[in-house]
């Protein structure tokens, strides 16, 4: 991983949607790989949207610290809204302050609500969706390309997730979906501009991953298992969020440089 100057330093990563599902099986897979992993996220004790009464929900308190402790030592928990960018930017400082730079970014968090097709969707819907999914990976690059691109030698790596509705128009998802659809976008241009610096960003869209979001957007589907989103899937199972995060791991510490820009889909052939 990247060292500043000849000074040896333990590499850093800052994950988003660390608490739960597959933010926090990243999080894990990084710091078993030996990085220091700052893991973000919004407990649903202190945001906005806990009277919400659509099927998501944040993680909670607890699972940011059950999250933190799968990372042992190298597991430091933040608490901070990623549609928030002074609080992005706070984390950001902290971990920089204590581990000199930052050399992996995660983009995982993300938020599901809907139920009601597009021309019935309400306005704080969408704004949550776009804000929650969307602008909070652009408050991240913002908080984190300046930092990767002071190091040298320069091998920061942005990895964010999209989501298979970003190929697929997904009903009674609108506003997710266009956000989503927008991540990809993001990360192109991220990339386009990145250019040779050596940093690289990328997207994965996971197809239908065992979890809270998935059995939300069963809840939306009127499906009393989410199981069934299993047929949907050429693989004809449920994939496991360790799969997206062996995708992004490896993206993270072992894909080549030349390998930016890129939408990965791990979706096991979604089919919608
Ligand atoms: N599970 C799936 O089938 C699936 C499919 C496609 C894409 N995805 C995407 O993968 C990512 C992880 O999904 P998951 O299944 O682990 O979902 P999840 O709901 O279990 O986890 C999402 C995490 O993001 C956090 N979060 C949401 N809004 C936040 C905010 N404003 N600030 C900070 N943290 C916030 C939540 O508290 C939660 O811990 C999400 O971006 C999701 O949209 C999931």
């Amino acid at each position: 991983m990247a060292t500043e100057g000849t000074e040896q330093r333990e590499p850093v990563a800052i994950v988003t949607g660390a608490a739960r599902g597959i933010g926090a099986a990243v999080a894990a897979r990084l710091a078993d790989r030996g990085l220091h992993v700052a893991l973000v996220d919004l407990p649903h004790e202190l945001s906005a949207e806990a009277a919400h009464t659509g099927p998501w929900r944040h993680a909670s308190g607890t699972d940011l610290d059950a999250a933190t402790a799968r990372c042992g030592a190298r597991g430091h928990p933040h608490v901070a809204d990623v549609r928030d960018p002074v609080a992005l930017r706070r984390v950001v400082d902290e971990v920089v302050a204590h581990h000199g730079t930052v050399d992996v970014v995660v983009a995982a968090a993300g938020a599901q609500a809907g139920g009601a097709p597009l021309w019935e969707t309400d306005d704080d819907t969408w704004r949550w969706m776009v804000e929650a999914n969307l602008t909070g990976v652009f408050n991240l690059a913002r908080a984190t390309i300046p930092e990767m691109l002071r190091v040298s030698p320069r091998r920061g790596r942005f990895v964010a997730i999209a989501s298979a509705a970003a190929h697929t128009g997904l009903p009674l998802l609108s506003a997710y979906t266009a956000a989503k659809s927008g991540v990809v976008g993001l990360v192109r241009s991220l990339a386009a501009e990145l250019g040779d610096t050596g940093i690289t960003a990328n997207a994965v869209c996971p197809g239908s991953t065992r979890g809270h979001m998935l059995d939300a957007s069963g809840a939306i589907y009127g499906l009393t298992d989410a199981q069934a989103f299993a047929e949907q899937a050429r693989i004809g199972r449920l994939i496991e969020p360790d799969e997206i995060a062996s995708t992004i791991e490896w993206l993270c510490l072992d894909a080549p440089g030349a390998l930016t820009g890129e939408v990965i889909d791990v979706d096991g052939g979604f089919r919608g």
